[in-house]
């Protein structure tokens, strides 16, 4: 998609106003926070986190973090350990990821968090960035807002530069005040650092009187959302089907006759926000073999495919 006018917003009431319009509609702003400029997007609407995956050209769905308006806001999506609030009390607003156990029926977009168990949330510090998201009273999922591949955005201009035609504003919040990414910390078992950022290792340390577990080999950072068994259907899983088989459910792609289709309009946008609905719903019929259609390998088309192709990873 890069048919779109972008369009440059202001830091005022208009401004916020008309973003979380956009938002609430399920399109994409960019906005400054005080780490780098994030491509947002609604965190409960399917299509909407598709789009983001689109518009950044992200050959795979890794893990998105959400950005909330308040500790009492990320409560409730994820849960809350004490090691969670001694930090978020001490850092937030700041430039600081939380990786928390995730709520059941948090009504997240399977999508934000690569259908992982956990999620990574934060509450950024720009004063614009929380005026906006308290604007839109909602989560908002944002990664940095550059092309898969390309530096972070620290500017309205190199948010322009990358993004222009793919989304539909970016909010003007001048330049980035902390410019590197947020330090990400997994809270689901011992306090560990999963990305160096921001926020200073020691100072997260000293607040939690214990050293930290460390994870910072930057191949391992997509572990999470890459691994073979983080979630597999219980079922078989057969590609490039072009019908079921005998006990088989077939999960098709395009115009055909088949028991979930993806996008019967061959739309990859459509379909990256039906995938892990629809593999849940298969899964759920507790059938033999889960068949699936050719997914063109274009666009998310690429994604899709790299976590089909996952799930029908043989079994560890
Ligand atoms: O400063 C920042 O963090 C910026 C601004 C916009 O907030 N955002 C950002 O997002 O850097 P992104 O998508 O470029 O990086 C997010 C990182 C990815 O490496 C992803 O793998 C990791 O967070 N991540 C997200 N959810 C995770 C999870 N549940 N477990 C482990 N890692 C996760
Ligand atoms: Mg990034």
């Amino acid at each position: 998609m890069n048919d779109l006018t972008t369009e440059i917003l202001k830091t005022d009431t208009n401004g916020f106003q008309h973003a979380s319009d956009i938002w609430r509609a399920g399109g994409l702003v960019a906005f400054a926070t005080e780490t780098v400029y994030g491509l947002g997007g609604d965190a409960t609407n399917d299509m909407a986190v598709a789009r983001i995956y689109a518009a950044k050209g992200r050959p795979q769905f890794n893990p998105l973090i959400v950005h909330v308006d308040s500790i009492e806001t990320a409560q409730k999506y994820v849960d809350w350990p004490q090691e969670a609030d001694v930090l978020a009390q001490a850092f937030w607003p700041g430039p600081l990821t939380l990786v928390l156990p995730l709520k059941a029926d948090n009504g997240l977009s399977p999508l934000v968090t690569a259908d992982l168990p956990t999620l990574a949330v934060r509450v950024p510090a720009h004063p614009q960035a929380v005026e906006l998201l308290r604007t839109f009273g909602g989560p908002i999922a944002a990664p940095s807002a550059n092309p898969s591949g390309k530096i972070s955005p620290t500017t309205v201009e190199h948010v322009v530069a990358g993004l222009s035609g793919k989304i539909e504003a970016v909010v003007d919040g001048g330049a980035c005040g902390v410019g590197v990414e947020s330090t990400i910390i997994g809270l689901a078992s011992d306090p560990t650092l999963l990305r160096p950022g921001g926020l200073p290792q020691e100072a997260i340390e000293a607040a939690l009187h214990r050293p930290l577990a460390i994870h910072s080999d930057a191949d391992t950072l997509n572990a999470p959302g890459q691994m073979v068994s983080h979630y597999a259907p219980g079922a078989a899983v057969r590609l490039n089907a072009e019908k079921a088989h005998a006990g088989e459910v077939l999960l098709g792609f395009g115009n055909i006759a088949c028991d979930l289709n993806l996008s019967a309009a061959g739309d990859l946008v459509e379909a990256a926000a039906n995938l892990f609905h629809h593999l849940h719903a298969l899964d759920a019929m507790q059938t033999k073999g889960i068949a699936v259609s050719a997914i063109p390998e274009h666009g998310l088309g690429r994604a899709i495919n790299d976590r089909l192709r996952r799930a029908a990873a043989p079994r560890p």
